[in-house]
């Protein structure tokens, strides 16, 4: 079952800006741009990199480990690491891309709230 969860209030995040939460055993990701807010799982799906510490572009957000680029908005695998050449070097030994999970996000009145399944 999904149940919106107030995470923060728009005044705590300025566009540009994102930031972790802890939700039950989860971190979710809330960022900013403008007037349009996204959630994501706070971990990088390579080798759980913190993405909160990463940068934002847009929608895009690089992992500040090994700089995986996904896309806020639907979690899409924009580059997956920076490894290039050593990833085809040594073939299949390096993890394969993965998506970000994201999260509906719905404001109600300042209150920023995410759909999550408990
Ligand atoms: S942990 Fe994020 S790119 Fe490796």
């Amino acid at each position: 079952m999904t149940e919106p969860i107030t995470v923060t209030t728009t005044e705590q995040l300025q566009s540009g800006e994102m930031k972790s939460f802890i939700i039950g055993t989860r971190q979710i990701l809330i960022a900013r741009q403008n007037d349009t807010y996204y959630a994501a799982d706070n971990k990088c799906p390579h080798m759980g990199g913190n993405l909160s510490k990463g940068t934002l572009n847009g929608s895009v957000i690089t992992c500040p480990l090994h700089n995986s680029k996904f896309d806020l908005a639907d979690g899409k695998v924009l580059q997956w690491t920076d490894f290039g050449g050593l990833a085809k070097a040594i073939g299949g030994a390096i993890k394969k891309p993965k998506p970000l999970k994201t999260y509906p996000v719905v404001i109600k009145d300042n209150e920023i709230q995410v759909l999550l399944s408990l």
